[in-house]
């Protein structure tokens, strides 16, 4: 098929290179003239495991422009433009333009939003816009996206039209997963409810690392395994750490809080789950100063990861970043290091390897899982704080882990 996706952000891009890979003709479109001429090039402008390999393999059949004209040929479109939060409301407007502008670029094609849009949004396309679209969100990680894509756990299509949704599904019948035709509103609603309650598990698992910190002879981890161990709960997303950061969950659950509001109703317990999730920084640091004997003030601390997690070089809301910024205003120095996160960032030295950044530091502080952090090598005169809890605490003489109890390492 020829398939145009608007938006070349991770879902778009991710999106284009797995179904150009299916043999589909992949006409991408997107605003960032620089990020259209990498994709020219068969290059991929975000680090993405597998993905530069897809891009690069199928160059022949992918085409991209800053220019929605070139969509005039297409069979279908994805939407997957980004839906931010302004004043912690989600902004639907990138959506409404873009869907318009594809409709106005060839009427003909079948419409599929992947941006997470509010419950209503479908509705309000056609009220507004007098264009039908099928809801068919996504629910890839960054770092696994292209195997999330290729082998998702379901597909849900919502749609008005039974030969719409037809259309959708055989288009994503190779990866064999369940899938769920539903109304618009229900389509919408289920990636705002998968995404919150997964990071309510987060938070729910950090409140609970809070408590064991109290009690003698506890550690979270071993909790969350004898919890994840019953089907019911499931082992996934009961990792106490530094709380959720990226470019979804801490935007879903504000946006999921304030759209219930809006039409009088409140999800409280995602409130809550923002509100525990906000405060991880403040027990972080809480933590550091601590550790630091002579004072916060005149400590050196080493930030080892400013991803959001491992395997990506995304920093958008990363909570390794929110710590730096709490840091600033009371720590003496700052050190920090990513193995792929380059760029500098204010106030903060900036290491070339991990070993620079704990040889400077006097207190090391893991803020992503990395994998190459698991096995540093700390002098016995420093203090290490695992906020990620990979690392084996008896191999560190100071050593404090989120969510370990009292008495113990
Ligand atoms: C998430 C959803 O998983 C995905 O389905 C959706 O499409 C987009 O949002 P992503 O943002 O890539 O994906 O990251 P994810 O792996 O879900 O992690 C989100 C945050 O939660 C990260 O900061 C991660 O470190 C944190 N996390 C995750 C935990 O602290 N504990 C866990 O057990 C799992």
């Amino acid at each position: 098929m020829r398939i145009g996706v608007v938006g070349l952000g991770y879902v778009g891009i991710v999106t284009a290179a797995v179904l150009a890979e299916r043999g589909n003709e992949i006409i991408g479109v997107d605003v960032d003239g620089n990020k259209v001429g990498m994709l020219e090039k068969g290059t991929a402008p975000i680090h993405e495991p597998g993905l530069g390999e897809l891009i690069s393999r199928n160059s022949n059949r992918n085409r991209f422009s800053t220019d929605y004209g070139v969509l005039k040929d297409a069979e279908i479109i994805f939407i997957s433009v980004p839906t931010p939060t302004s004043n912690g409301n989600a902004d639907m407007s990138y959506v409404m333009s873009a869907v318009r502008s594809a409709s106005n670029a060839n009427g003909n094609a079948i419409i599929i939003v992947k941006s997470t849009t509010l419950p209503g949004t479908a509705a309000k396309i056609r009220s507004e816009l007098g264009i039908e679209v099928v809801t068919n969100p996504e629910f890839i990680s960054e770092g696994t996206a292209v195997r999330d894509t290729e082998k998702p756990d379901r597909i849900i299509i919502g749609s008005r039209s039974r030969k719409a949704a037809d259309a959708v599904e055989s288009i994503w019948s190779f990866t064999g997963a369940e899938t769920v035709v539903t109304s618009n509103e229900n389509a919408e609603l289920i990636k705002y409810a998968s995404n919150t309650f997964l990071a309510t598990k987060i938070s729910f698992v950090n409140e609970l690392a809070n408590l064991c910190e109290k009690l003698p002879n506890t550690d979270i981890d071993v909790i969350s395994r004898g919890m994840g161990l019953d089907k019911r709960i499931s082992p996934y997303f009961l990792k106490a750490g530094m709380g959720f950061g990226g470019s979804c969950f801490p935007k879903d659950t504000r946006a999921l809080a304030s759209f219930a509001r809006s039409v009088g109703e409140t999800t409280s317990i995602v409130e809550a789950a923002i509100e525990v999730n906000r405060k991880r920084i403040d027990r972080v640091v809480g933590h550091i100063k601590d550790s630091c004997g002579n004072g916060i003030g005149s400590a050196r601390i080493g930030v080892l990861g400013l991803a959001f997690k491992k395997d990506t070089d995304d920093i958008r809301e990363s909570q390794a970043i929110n710590l730096i910024g709490r840091l600033k205003a009371q720590a003496g120095s700052i050190y920090a290091y990513d193995p792929v996160v380059k760029h500098g960032i204010d106030g903060v030295n900036m290491c070339a390897t991990k070993e620079e950044c704990i040889e400077k530091s006097d207190v090391v502080v893991i803020a992503t899982d990395w994998d190459e952090f698991k096995d540093i090598a700390v002098d016995e005169s420093k203090t290490v704080i695992d906020c990620k809890r990979i690392l084996d605490p008896n191999r560190y003489k100071r050593f404090k882990g989120v969510g370990i109890g009292t008495g113990d390492k």
